[in-house]
């Protein structure tokens, strides 16, 4: 086991209702972060959960005829499902409800008790229970939560109070004394900010409701649900019985919460650990909202995006990578489906699917399929090289400061000088002629290099992904070239080896944006002047439709249809397959070298299970069909416009 150990967790989600992807986006990061560490050595705890006491899923129980139990075994387990579905590797599960965890709250309670830290009072406050929180009158917004804006209760009743006034100044030296404890910066200046102005002692048990642990010392009391709640970063890690794990793991290196508890988490948190004489986490890292339209997603709200559907429909590495790309550092970030869909088809299909596309076309045409051998590097290569070089570096910095999206920028200036390259070395002209044979195998071996280091790069963010380009690239076997050092070794791609070109990693989506136009076009009612100048477009609507010129290699018949043939055509750099419902009217052998026109930029379609991915035009009257062909030889991938 390594010696050095990284301890991350996430808050423990309410299991009141399934959970969104605001849920997600914190568990990814984690999960993100977790793999990181891993793939550098360390020995990593990672852990999530459930925060299954209080009065609003006691509440929620009743209100669908269950026992608080049976009600979040239930959602639990979706929780679950969800996590595997992300390919979230995290190393614990705990559940308040579980008895490892109960016990070391109560014995966390008792000991502060003892030491006369929790006192037995009178209590009058206005609670929020969708939040789970005590108000004083003065912190009231118009009467309201300051929090959610809901309505609050008046409470009044015997509680125990824990003195939470005592500590104020100790955490203050505390939060002083470690700049890095509460991250990133604005939150600690905010929290600074709140403890200055006074800590009230804590209402820390409730007599109204009895879905909790109940206070050890007076079952007629159960305690607070955050009290309850904290105390999972040490339960899971044995606290009580297991001293070795414990002391192991603890303090946590990064408590990662959304913006909304941080106080809970660099307060409460800490005040208990101080009460309780254990040491402190390293570090509370405060993330901002995902916010739907301007708003915050809530569960209470109703407005949530269920990350299964998202996953179900494009792939659990995009929803992963839009998620962390787009929660800029600090601030919010904001989802919608069709910014989704453009972070799919601009960074993943365009960028990186393209290069990888690109490369592997070309290593097939113009090197017989295998990864050619370099011979001397020049400027051009230096410059790519110098990149490759510097930009794990830079990830490694933004990752350890918990900067998703900022390192996934860095990770996408690789790939973007990448296709510069390709432009710039135009390997397809260093293919003609035989006397730059050399150069076009240093050009395609430094692509097929580059492609592999993004590779490496991207494994904790997106999972799947870097095994589809190993495999492409011929390098499944070779496991010492995927680690994460190897991306700081240039050159540790072997050549010689033979490619496996394959289906595209990420397939170009229809922008939702297309799908919302069409449907207000077509439940428009008909005020357009006259029929013909609705059917009017403009030289950039037909600009859209992106026309090339294709030879077709292959045509095959498909079994147990008579109108579809499936067809492989060559766009000079990049092959594809298109099935074209032209069988009636042609024999597959008579189109074999047929130059047509086909449409590049349509969404991919599964017909008969075969992935079409263009259309290839032809013309047609009643039973007369004719595909469109060139009238002069031009070469393979020219535009038609
Ligand atoms: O607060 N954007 O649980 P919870 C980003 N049980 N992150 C979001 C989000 C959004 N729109 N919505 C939720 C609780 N989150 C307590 C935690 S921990 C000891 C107890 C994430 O189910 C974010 O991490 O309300 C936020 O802090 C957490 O979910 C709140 O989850
Ligand atoms: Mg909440």
């Amino acid at each position: 086991m390594s010696n050095k150990t990284f301890y991350i967790t996430t808050p423990i989600y309410y299991p009141s209702d399934n959970l969104h992807i605001g849920h997600a986006y914190t568990t990814v990061a984690a999960d993100t972060a977790a793999r990181y560490k891993r793939m550098r050595g360390y020995d990593v705890m990672f852990l999530t959960g459930s925060d299954e006491h209080g009065q609003k899923i006691e509440r929620k129980a009743k209100s669908e005829g269950l026992t608080p139990i049976q009600y979040v075994d239930g959602i639990v387990a979706n929780f679950k499902h969800l996590w595997e579905k992300m390919l979230i590797t995290n190393d614990d599960f705990i559940r308040t409800s579980e008895d490892r965890h109960i016990k070391v709250v109560q014995q966390i309670f008792q000991n502060i008790y003892d030491k006369g830290d929790i006192y037995k009072s009178e209590y009058e406050g206005r609670y929020c229970t969708p939040c789970e929180t005590f108000w004083m009158d003065r912190q009231l917004d118009e009467g309201k939560c300051p929090d959610c804006g809901r309505e609050v209760e008046l409470l009044k009743e015997e509680s125990y109070f824990f003195r939470m006034s005592k500590y104020a100044d100790q955490l203050l030296k505390y939060i002083e004394t470690n700049p890095d404890f509460i991250q990133p910066k604005a939150r600690r200046n905010e929290m600074i900010s709140f403890i200055k102005q006074g800590l009230e002692d804590l209402c820390v048990s409730r007599t109204t409701f009895d879905w909790g642990i109940p206070v050890p010392i007076d079952d007629n009391h159960v305690i607070y649900v955050w009290f309850d709640a904290l105390t999972n970063y040490i339960s899971a890690i044995g606290y009580l019985d297991d001293p070795e794990t414990f002391n192991r793991y603890w303090p946590a290196d990064i408590h990662l919460v959304g913006k909304d508890i941080v106080r809970f988490h660099t307060i409460i948190w800490p005040i208990i650990l101080l009460a309780a004489d254990i040491p402190l986490p390293k570090e509370v890292f405060g993330h901002g909202w995902l916010l739907l339209e301007g708003g915050k997603m809530s569960k209470s709200k109703g407005n949530v995006v269920d990350p299964l559907i998202l996953i179900d429909k494009y792939g659990v590495d995009a929803v992963r990578y839009f998620l962390l790309r787009e929660m800029p550092y600090g601030n919010d970030g904001s989802y919608s489906e069709g910014a989704l869909v453009h972070r799919i088809n601009m960074d993943l299909a365009n960028d990186l699917g393209n290069l990888l596309s690109r490369t592997t076309a070309m290593i097939n045409k113009f090197c017989d399929g295998k990864i050619p051998e370099p011979s001397s590097m020049q400027d051009e290569d230096t410059e790519l090289f110098d990149l490759a070089a510097r930009i794990p570096g830079e990830v490694e910095e933004l990752l350890e400061k918990m900067e998703m999206a900022g390192s996934l920028a860095k990770i996408w200036e690789l790939v973007n000088k990448s296709n510069k390259y390709i432009e710039d070395m135009a390997p397809w002209s260093l293919a003609k002629n035989p006397d730059t044979k050399a150069r076009l195998g240093t050009v395609m071996y430094n692509l097929a290099e580059v492609i592999r280091i993004v590779a490496v790069l991207c494994t904790p963010y997106m999972p799947t992904l870097p095994n589809k380009i190993y495999q492409q690239l011929g390098i499944s076997d070779n496991k010492e070239i995927h680690g994460w050092d190897s991306a700081k070794k240039w050159g540790s791609i072997p050549y010689g080896v033979e490619i496996n070109r394959g289906e595209s990693i990420f397939p170009r989506i229809q922008p939702e944006e297309a799908e919302v136009v069409q449907e207000k076009a077509d439940s428009k009612p008909k005020q357009a002047p006259t029929e013909e100048a609705a059917n009017l477009i403009d030289i950039s609507e037909f600009a859209k439709v992106e026309l090339k010129i294709a030879e077709i290699t292959v045509a095959d018949k498909i079994e147990k249809t008579d109108k579809l043939l499936k067809l492989k055509v060559s766009l000079g750099i990049e092959e594809r397959t298109v099935v074209a419902g032209i069988a009636k009217h042609y024999e597959p052998d008579e189109l074999l070298g047929k130059k047509v026109v086909l449409v590049t930029n349509l969404v991919p379609a599964t017909l008969r299970g075969i992935t079409s991915q263009g259309m290839i035009l032809a013309a047609s009257k009643g039973k007369k069909l004719s595909l469109l062909t060139v009238e002069k030889d031009v070469p393979v991938g020219s535009k038609v416009k």
